[in-house]
């Protein structure tokens, strides 16, 4: 039996299949793709272990779109709630769906279900990383500003799944990042190092307006992730990193304003930036539908 096509992590993959999915999620966005319902007859599983608005509804429309359908499982709702392992999960899904998408805390359940389906599994956010969301996020980009090679992206704020993400997408797809987050905060040094064995332009600094200046793009997320608890030490540390118009000010004066949502209006970022005109969020949240159709089809082809 062949091996599955997963899609787990970005750094999983050469930049040239990842630019290959990201091509076929534009073809699908642009109504250029091959075939009415490339994906009749396939069924998706969504396992969720953390609430989830646009990776849910984006994956289902998705595959409904692709002319598959998917079945939603909540993990209250299954046997993982009681006890069942995700490896026999993996099993007996396998034998019912095409494909199956998680939502997990550890990533080691992501992996523990990739290595015992036999369907391709793909990662819809865990702790440590949130790859669909950097592929809708390098679409967005090019999309406004064109080719992100070469482009200089800030992200500022906690150094959380989110930014692993777009350490991930610096060495794969070739841009510069700066990563501003407080020190407690910053993303684990293995990954700095991993980005610089890559050959990538992967920096971390303390101060947002280092990593700001100059940037075509400025990105932030929530200061407090689902799971974590510590939210008055995460508020203390990250105030000086709220995105506001005297930030934005410092960026290269077309740069865009990018957020994965959901965001917490007047904590990582200020209404006149999320509503401003630099915002491109909602374009980003539309894209996490078709970036996920290039997935789905390379994951099914
Ligand atoms: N950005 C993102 O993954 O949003 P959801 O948590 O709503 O899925
Ligand atoms: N960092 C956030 C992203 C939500 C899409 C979280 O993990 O909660």
């Amino acid at each position: 039996m062949s091996t599955p096509r997963h899609f787990l992590d970005l750094d999983d993959f050469d930049s040239a299949t990842l630019r290959h999915i990201l091509d076929l999620g534009s073809a699908f966005k642009a109504g250029r793709a091959p075939g009415d319902a490339p994906l009749a007859g396939k069924t998706l599983a969504i396992i969720l272990e953390k609430p989830s608005t646009r990776t849910r509804v984006s994956f289902e429309v998705g595959i409904q779109q692709l002319g598959g359908r998917s079945v939603v499982l909540p993990e209250s709702e299954t046997h993982l709630g009681r006890g069942e392992t995700i490896a026999d999960t993996a099993r007996v899904l396998s034998r019912y769906v095409d494909v199956i998408m998680i939502r997990t805390d550890a990533p080691a359940k992501l992996s523990e279900l990739a290595s015992h389906a036999t369907v391709p599994v793909i990662n819809g956010l865990t702790d440590d990383s949130h790859p669909c969301q950097l592929m809708a996020d390098v679409m967005t980009f090019e999309e406004h500003l064109g080719p992100i090679a070469g482009r200089r992206v800030a992200w500022v704020g906690d150094g959380n799944n989110v930014a692993a993400s777009w350490i991930h997408a610096a060495v794969r797809f070739n841009f510069t990042l700066r990563l501003a987050c407080p020190e407690p905060l910053s993303p684990a040094p293995a990954l700095i190092e991993w980005a610089g064995r890559e050959g990538g332009d992967v920096g971390l600094v303390e101060d947002a307006a280092d990593a700001v200046a100059g940037a075509d793009c400025v990105v932030t997320d929530t200061w407090l992730s689902m799971g974590q608890k510590d939210a008055k030490r995460r508020q203390e540390l990250l105030t000086p990193y709220r995105v506001d118009e005297a930030m934005m000010a410092g960026a290269k004066p077309d740069a865009i304003f990018m957020h994965c949502l959901p965001a917490h209006r007047g904590e990582e970022v200020t209404d006149a930036v999320m509503d401003g005109p630099r915002s491109v969020v909602w374009d980003e949240a539309e894209n996490r539908l078709h970036a996920q159709k290039g997935i789905l089809a390379w994951c099914l082809s």
